[in-house]
């Protein structure tokens, strides 16, 4: 588990000698176990924050406290596998052997919906399955704290619907704090606890959702706050 606490987050870059600035003082507390979702235009500065968490970027200022020193796994949108390695040894990779167990590395794979592959390799697989893979690589390891940079974005309807069962399960059963960036309003509305919207460098909006997974998101309720985040992002900068 890990909580999170942001406060005033500020990252530029350079870019042909002007001064780009994305983040201009971000404020956010990611709660313990609890799913966050980032919504934002493209360019916003989403895949910023994640490095800027993950440390795979130095912020200009601003601080990121940890409750506690988790394990973080990253999952990114594209599937990052070492195509000389099969479905098992991609998932294993970054563990020794004899860290997991045969039943263990079995229930990964049929969480993620690929028992029968874990001897097939990358080229061998389709784009969906290799994100599967990668989603499995991430969770074998037992991370505290799961950051996903639109990780489902390139899934057919029906298997980003089961990849999304399969996290809330995860997440149930790991109590993993998770912090997922989409685009798509219906996947932020089906699995998040928070939603924040990052528009102008900042949090421009923050949305608790209480109601219990799973979601119907043809109720009232759901759809009064998917018309109020429309209109939110569509007035962002
Ligand atoms: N390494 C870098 N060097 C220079 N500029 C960068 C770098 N990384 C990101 N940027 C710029 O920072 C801004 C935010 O980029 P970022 O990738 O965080 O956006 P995003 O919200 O994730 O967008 P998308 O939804 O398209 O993935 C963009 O204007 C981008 O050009
Ligand atoms: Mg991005």
């Amino acid at each position: 588990m890990a909580g999170i606490e942001i406060r005033d987050l500020h990252k530029s870059y350079t870019v042909d000698g002007r001064h780009l600035p994305v983040l201009n003082g971000i404020h956010l507390s990611l709660r313990e176990d609890g799913i966050t979702v980032v919504l934002g235009k493209s360019g916003c500065g989403k895949t910023t924050l994640l490095r800027l968490i993950a440390g795979l970027e130095q912020p200009d200022s601003g601080t990121i406290r940890f409750d506690s020193t988790p394990k973080t796994a990253f999952v990114f949108q594209e599937p990052r596998l070492m195509p000389w390695l099969c479905v098992r040894d991609n998932i294993q990779f970054s563990l020794s052997r004899r860290d997991i167990s045969p039943e263990e590395t079995q229930w990964i794979l049929e969480t993620v919906g690929l028992s029968g592959f874990e001897r097939a390799y990358p080229h061998q697989l389709s784009g969906g399955m290799q994100q599967r893979a990668a989603l499995a690589r991430a969770l074998i390891y037992h991370p505290s704290f799961i950051m996903m940079d639109e990780p489902f974005a390139a899934l057919d309807h029906f298997t980003r619907e089961d990849m999304q069962r399969a996290l809330l399960d995860i997440r149930s059963k790991t109590h993993a704090s998770i912090l997922f960036v989409t685009h798509s309003i219906d996947e932020a509305l089906t699995l998040a606890d928070t939603i924040v919207l990052i528009s102008g460098g900042v949090i421009s909006a923050e949305y608790a959702i209480s109601v219990s997974h799973p979601r119907h998101l043809l109720t009232d309720e759901m759809i009064s706050l998917k018309r109020r985040i429309v209109a939110d992002l569509e007035n962002a900068t």
